[in-house]
């Protein structure tokens, strides 16, 4: 073995891989609940890789047939309903997963120097997810992939001169139609996926450049044992290895519940209209986006104003890429942060989720003057962060890590 071992090394850096980013990588051995979702988050792409892979096979990207091959796989293909159902609750846990991650960097200012790049690269994962997400969600050709495709893409006419011409050139077409599901198709299937791929090796590359931050904001660096092994970081793998496996089965035990026994998730992971097949000339009664895009939705309506709505929409997410250079504090994580910092993390996550519910009710004027004051919220956040990151006073941060 080891000398089979020699023969790879001398031609691939098999071993000093496994060393660097596996056995003698340290992380931070306070690792806590909020840290299982990096792996998770990798556990759900394959998920949705190997599952998307199959479906492959049985789908057929066309017009017409596309609604009869998503009921064919549900009935007919062997094992068919239980990859599709993968496949779509995978979808729903992925932005879980993926807005748990993120808010451990909130919580800990994982994003602070040096981890700006990690930050960024994970932000690139999060819009080519959101596009991924939105693409696939054509696929079935429902009636909500029909009508939720067409509310978006009609987004882009409300940007000046080139608005029209830029929604005919991304439907491909005059209207929603089988040329706009077949490039679809093939940027769901074949284009993000490899974006998605080849951002999350950057991503991690760039985390094990500088080394995990972790809930106590502590650099494990600085304080190094005879041999150059941080005191307070332990191997990768064995101990996390281990300890990410704990956190898969609890993760597997409860996403299993929900494809098994609550895939539809009341409407919520599967919409009703669409188990009715896309229909250019019947506009359902409420249209809606899945629920992981409802926040910035109910962004978009809150303004009254279209193109100012696409632009608040935009900037909702613009702002988290600039997010390591408006926190000013000396202090990474909220431990030790002061009293501002925690309330205005606390506010920004209500307004987050009351966005998200308002996303996916029926407008009214009581909800408009709700959404205009969680986008208020949502906006205040981070334009005075550079302050109260500024003035707050912040605790001592501790030279080794805690528990
Ligand atoms: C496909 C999606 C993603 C995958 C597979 C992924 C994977 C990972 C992994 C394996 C880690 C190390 C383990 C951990 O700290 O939990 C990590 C760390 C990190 N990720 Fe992601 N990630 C994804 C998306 C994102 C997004 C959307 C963001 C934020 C915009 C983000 C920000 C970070 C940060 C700041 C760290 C360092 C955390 C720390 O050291 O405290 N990631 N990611």
């Amino acid at each position: 073995m080891s000398k089979f071992m020699d023969w790879i090394d001398a031609r691939f850096p098999a071993t000093s891989m496994w060393e660097d980013h596996l056995s003698k990588y340290y992380a931070p051995k306070n690792f806590n609940f909020f840290y299982f979702f990096g792996s998770l988050a990798l556990l759900v792409l394959v998920n949705q890789i190997v599952t998307g892979v199959w479906l492959t096979m049985s789908y057929t990207p066309s017009a017409e047939e596309a609604f009869a091959s998503v009921e064919y796989i549900m009935r007919d293909v062997e094992y068919g309903s239980i990859l599709r159902l993968l496949h779509s609750t995978g979808a729903s846990a992925f932005f879980i997963v993926v807005y748990l991650h993120m808010f451990r960097g909130l919580l800990y200012g994982s994003y602070q120097k040096p981890r700006e790049l990690v930050w960024i690269f994970g932000m690139l994962i999060y819009l080519a997810l959101m596009a991924e997400a939105f693409m696939g969600y054509l696929l079935p050709w429902g009636q909500m992939s029909y009508w939720g495709a067409q509310v978006i893409i009609s987004l882009f006419g409300a940007i000046p001169i080139i608005g029209n011409d830029l929604t005919q050139w991304i439907r491909g077409d005059y209207l929603i139609s089988g040329i706009t599901l077949n490039r679809f198709f093939a940027l769901h299937v074949v284009a993000l996926p490899i974006v998605i791929l080849g951002l999350v090796v950057l991503h991690v590359l760039a985390l094990h450049e500088v080394g995990s931050n972790n809930p106590d904001g502590v650099d494990i660096k600085k304080l190094k044992d005879e041999n150059g092994k941080p005191l307070d970081g332990i191997a990768f793998h064995p101990y996390y290895t281990v300890k990410d496996i704990v956190g898969v089965v609890v993760f597997l035990f409860i996403f299993c519940s929900v494809v098994f026994f609550f895939p539809e998730m009341g409407g919520y992971f599967l919409e009703k209209p669409n188990f009715e097949q896309a229909n250019a000339f019947k506009t359902p009664e409420h249209i809606a986006p899945v629920w992981y895009f409802t926040p910035f939705y109910a962004i978009l309506r809150a303004i009254p104003d279209k193109l100012m709505g696409v632009m608040a929409m935009g900037a909702a997410i613009a702002v988290l890429f600039v997010l390591p250079w408006l926190d000013r504090s000396p202090v990474k994580s909220m431990r030790y942060k002061g009293w501002l910092s925690r309330i205005w993390l606390l506010l920004f996550c209500v307004a987050f989720v009351i966005l998200g519910i308002l996303g996916v009710l029926p407008p009214s004027p009581g909800r408009a003057l709700l959404s205009q004051v969680c986008t208020a919220v949502y906006f205040a956040y981070f334009i005075l962060m550079p302050f109260y990151t500024r003035i707050e006073k912040t605790k001592p941060v501790p030279e080794r890590v805690t528990g």
